[in-house]
């Protein structure tokens, strides 16, 4: 149990989630997340953008077993229903698809959103009306979150960016922890690749772990919440029991200085499209 991040209305998240992104993909959908619950994820985050809302809501209301106040549904707006009304008529639909009447999290997918400022006020009067526990952002830098902070009137919870050894973003993430904002990292693992890194893997080796379970708690010890995704049930395994251990300061700084500024997906400042918010 890797325990939760207080955000800043009080809300408790998981410092630990499961991503679902394409995993509805994968024949074995229904026992990955049949495994993902076994293990322990309580947490599980989507998007409209990913289209598995269904696969999701079916699964929750047909197997999970699980009672709708013991799991954590994080969606997001995507980038074809920006603006006031078409936000809450995504909400509406993404609700409906998952078979439920209320998010725990709902994010502006990513920056480049034409009337962006309409659409936080729709996430704004969402959570004020009780249809969303807690309103956040996705893939926001600093000039970003100054930007929608000019209009806001309700501050962001949180913000998922792309976070991993290779590319560990601490600029953006200081930036927001100033602020209060909860930092969540998406691709955490790097999508894998930072788990071949020798540092890493002696780490793993030095505290008799997995890779995975070094990096993850890498993250959740500089006050990064994670969603990896696997829907393979031994990495699952992994992934959802990290285990209490603690990095000491030195090889926290060691895995630190593995940054290379690498993304994965581009920068959002390249989409960034001012004029039009
Ligand atoms: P798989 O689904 O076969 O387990 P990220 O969350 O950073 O985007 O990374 C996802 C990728 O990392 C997937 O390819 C996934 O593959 C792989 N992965 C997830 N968990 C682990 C793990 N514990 N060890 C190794 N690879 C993992």
């Amino acid at each position: 149990e890797a325990g939760t991040f207080t955000l800043n209305n009080g809300v408790e998240m998981p410092k630990l989630g499961f991503g679902t992104y394409a995993a509805q993909e994968s024949p074995d959908f229904t026992a990955a997340m049949d495994h993902a619950v076994e293990t322990g994820f309580r947490l599980f985050d989507t998007a409209s953008m990913y289209g598995n809302q269904i696969d999701l809501g079916n699964y929750f209301a047909n197997n999970s077993g699980l009672d709708r106040d013991n799991y954590w549904l994080t969606s997001k707006v995507g980038q074809q229903e920006q603006g006031y009304e078409e936000t809450l008529a995504a909400f509406k639909n993404t609700t409906k698809e998952l078979q439920t009447d209320y998010l725990d999290l709902y994010l502006v997918h990513w920056p480049k959103e034409k009337h962006m400022f309409q659409t936080w006020k729709a996430l704004e009067h969402l959570y004020k009306e009780g249809y969303v526990r807690a309103i956040g952002v996705s893939n926001f830098e600093a000039n970003h979150l100054d930007r929608l902070m000019l209009e806001a009137t309700v501050m962001p919870a949180v913000d998922q960016v792309e976070t991993h050894p290779y590319f560990n973003n601490h600029v953006t993430r200081d930036y927001m922890q100033s602020l209060g904002i909860q930092h969540q990292a998406w691709s955490p693992l790097g999508q894998a690749a930072d788990l071949k890194d020798p540092l890493i893997i002696t780490l793993a080796e030095k505290y008799g772990k997995t890779p995975a379970q070094i990096v993850l708690k890498w993250h959740n010890q500089n006050g990064t919440a994670v969603i990896p995704k696997s829907t393979n049930n031994k990495r699952i395994t992994e992934n959802a029991t990290i285990g209490d251990f603690t990095l000491n300061p030195h090889d926290m700084a060691l895995v630190n200085l593995l940054n290379r500024g690498e993304r994965i997906m581009g920068a959002p400042d390249e989409n960034y499209v001012n004029d039009l918010w």
